[in-house]
């Protein structure tokens, strides 16, 4: 399979996990402070895998695993990462009362899993990206909402 390269708003395949770590590896790229990447799919789908390229995008050296009990995990790098996991939230409310709001406003990149449980928290210019598992296994990844 030829390996993702495009950073742009539009659908792409990856058929190993190292090609998911690449795609977000390259949108990280493009991203600049205050953005927000909506990131949604269904368990197992690569929500994870796909931070971690981001992560990497950004320079940042440290190991990122999810933060599924701790909700936000906040890394250094050329632009800091917050990344949330919003599995284990009841709704907004939950989010603004860890300061949710406070991190997402405070500069720097921020990957949201499970974005449909804070939707109104976050800004209506999010970068959406949908991962859906095909039948064959390979990831189908669209990305909308980039604005360079
Ligand atoms: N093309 C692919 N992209 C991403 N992950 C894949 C792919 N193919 C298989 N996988 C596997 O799927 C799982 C994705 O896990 P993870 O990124 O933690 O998912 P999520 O965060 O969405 O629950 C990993 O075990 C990974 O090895
Ligand atoms: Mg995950």
């Amino acid at each position: 399979m030829k390996p993702v390269a495009s950073p742009y708003n539009g659908i792409f395949y990856t058929g190993a996990p190292y090609e998911t770590e690449a795609l977000g590896e390259a949108l990280a790229g493009v991203l600049r402070s205050g953005n927000v990447v909506a990131l949604s799919g269904s368990l197992g789908a690569g929500k994870t895998t796909f931070t971690r390229g981001i992560a990497r995008g950004l320079g940042i050296e440290e190991e990122t695993t999810s933060p599924t009990y701790t909700i936000i995990s906040e890394y250094e790098g050329v632009l800091p990462l917050n990344h949330i996991d919003a599995y284990r939230l009841g709704g907004e409310r939950d989010f603004y009362e860890i300061g949710g709001e406070e991190v997402i406003g405070g500069g720097g990149v921020s990957v949201v899993e499970w974005p449909e449980k804070i939707s109104g928290a976050l800004p209506a210019e999010s970068v959406m990206v949908s991962i859906s598992v095909l039948e064959d296994g390979r990831r189908e990844i669209a990305i909308r909402g980039l604005a360079l």
